[in-house]
């Protein structure tokens, strides 16, 4: 039918209409500015979108991908909680045993009549954590069942000695700072380190 309706149609505009893309592909823009040349704008806009996002994608891919990386072989200390932290004030705390700080320090705060000290609450069998009986007045280890008295010493089950006692101080707030990394032990058949200065506060 195109053959038949008009006078001007000549094989070359025939073939332009029925195979735009192609004709477009032929002749340099400039010779072919209506149809062809409008057509392929959208799809170049398209082609260079589509190639930012899987460039967008493939670099975030490989971004997260070094960070896992590095998070993996990053030492995992650096993200521990320091050792060296303030607890409050020796009024803050009644007489006995406060296990507030547990969960966060893994600490419990002793008050006798005349002294203050802190306990680091790990079993000295294995390195369990003890659990505080109020009732039974005593730290009961749930892993192989030895016993401490209030004050963290040993007297039932396979723990060799006392738990150790965190040093503390009194800092110029009057508050009391604790300090894990140095621990005050009482070795089984050796003298006490609990009396030495910093292994309490006294009251
Ligand atoms: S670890 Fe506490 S009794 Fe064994």
């Amino acid at each position: 039918m195109d053959s038949q309706s008009g006078e001007g149609s000549t094989p070359e505009s025939t073939v332009a209409a029925t195979t735009p893309v192609a004709k477009t592909a032929a002749r340099p823009p400039a010779a072919n500015p209506a149809g062809a040349v409008v057509e392929s704008t959208p799809d170049s806009s398209v082609n260079k979108m589509r190639r930012r996002i899987v460039w967008a994608s493939v670099a975030g891919f490989l971004t997260t991908s070094f960070l896992m990386f590095l998070r993996f072989f990053l030492p995992r200390s650096i993200q521990e909680p320091s050792t060296v932290f303030k607890i409050g004030f020796p009024s803050d705390y009644a007489l006995g045993v406060d296990t507030k700080w547990q969960q966060q320090y893994r600490i419990w705060v002793d008050k006798t009549s005349d002294r203050l000290f802190v306990i680091y609450a790990k079993c000295t069998h294995l390195g369990c954590t003890p659990d505080w009986k109020a009732s039974e007045n005593k730290f009961k280890c749930p892993c192989h069942g030895s016993g401490y008295d209030s004050e963290g010493v040993n007297f039932e089950g396979p723990a060799p000695r006392p738990m150790d006692r965190a040093r503390v101080e009194i800092d110029p707030e009057g508050q009391i700072v604790v300090d894990t990394n140095r621990l005050f032990k009482w070795p089984k058949g050796e003298p006490s380190e609990f009396d030495k200065d910093n292994a309490y506060i006294p009251l």
